[in-house]
């Protein structure tokens, strides 16, 4: 089984993902999206989505980063891929599954999937533009206003020889809301001959039990959920191998978050420092009790050393934090 941390534009960058990879449990990460139009992009918009090209490509424990790219366009998608591939990207990952209004008006993301024909020849050009040792992947949804498209995409996709496959079991339409659809995804396996990923609504390591039956997938993407428990991948891991794990107390979370407010303190502007810290405080909330106390006091916070002395103040000393958060 590999565990893949799912991409997110605006909240996984890469100070989250050298903190989430550091705990343990996550094969794999992919960027938020490079926004491709028509056009090569400069080096510097792939390093600033994505810093691990100057480490080899991988967190600083030696995860690897795949740099994921969105866009319309065979062509200019091909180039941004070959581009990406020089500048030491272990892996091209295609974004057909973006749900956002301003992303799909200007052709891009899910709004790709009521094309399956455009889809495989996005990616057949990505494929064909990166040498064969670098795997290209791809990320759909079930669909853009229904399920319809669906096996025509992961077949299109298929021909244009992706490597793999993530799926977030949701059409467009659904949006966000719960369900996933995760035996929908064992449609998919059924078809392909190369891995295929659920994503989709995995909060907890039952939940990842019942979704890799429900999908036959071994593989999960994790998005959502490890933000909100940031040992997740390690518990999923342990409960799939049949091991006892015990859980991240809110003393470790709450210095994890010491440690990234510092990060943000120190390399932000001053006006963004604050946004991140509450943001991930913001999922957190949904499973410590103690951070859903923290973010009452920190929500009109802007000033990133206040922030800090927030945390601090919320922090526990390691002789009273016996609490230990109760697994769902
Ligand atoms: C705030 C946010 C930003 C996201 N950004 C991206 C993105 O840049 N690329 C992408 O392929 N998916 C993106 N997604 C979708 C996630 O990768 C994932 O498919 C979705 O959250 C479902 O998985 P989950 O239930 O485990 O969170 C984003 C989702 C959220 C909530």
């Amino acid at each position: 089984m590999r565990l893949i941390l799912a991409p997110m534009e605006g909240v996984i960058d890469a100070s989250m993902r050298a903190l989430l990879t550091e705990l343990g449990g996550l094969d794999r990460c992919v960027t938020e999206f490079v926004r491709v139009s028509d056009r090569l992009l400069p080096p510097r918009v792939f390093h600033r989505l994505c810093p691990e090209l100057r480490e080899g490509g991988q967190t600083s424990s030696g995860v690897p980063v795949f740099l994921q790219l969105l866009g319309g366009q065979a062509q200019p998608m091909a180039d941004n891929a070959a581009r990406a591939a020089e500048l030491g990207a272990p892996g091209i990952d295609i974004n057909f599954g973006c749900p956002a209004k301003t992303v799909n008006r200007s052709d891009g993301g899910a709004i790709l999937l009521r094309e399956p024909l455009r889809v495989g020849a996005i990616a057949a050009a990505v494929r064909r533009a990166v040498p064969a040792s670098i795997p290209v992947t791809a990320k759909i949804r079930l669909g853009f206003e229904d399920r319809s498209p669906f096996l025509d995409n992961v077949r299109a996709l298929a021909d244009a020889g992706v490597d793999e496959l993530a799926i977030h079991a949701r059409t467009r339409s659904d949006g966000y809301k719960p369900p996933a659809w995760w035996d929908e995804i064992a449609r998919a396996v059924e078809l392909v001959d190369f891995p295929v990923i659920a994503n989709g609504e995995i909060w907890s390591p039952d939940d990842s039990r019942r979704a890799r039956a429900a999908s036959h997938c071994a593989d999960l993407m994790l998005g959502r959920g490890v933000l909100c428990r940031p040992d997740l991948p390690r518990l999923v891991r342990a409960t799939i191998d049949g091991i006892d794990a015990p859980a991240l107390r809110w003393l470790d979370i709450s210095e994890l978050l010491q440690v990234f407010a510092q990060q943000k303190r120190l390399h932000c502007a001053e006006r963004h420092a604050a946004g991140p810290v509450k943001q991930w405080l913001g999922y957190l909330r949904h499973y410590y009790p103690q951070a859903a106390a923290l973010f009452a006091d920190a929500k009109r916070l802007t000033d990133p050393e206040a922030i800090c002395a927030a945390i601090s103040a919320h922090t526990p000393t390691r002789t009273e934090d016996h609490t230990i958060a109760v697994a769902a």
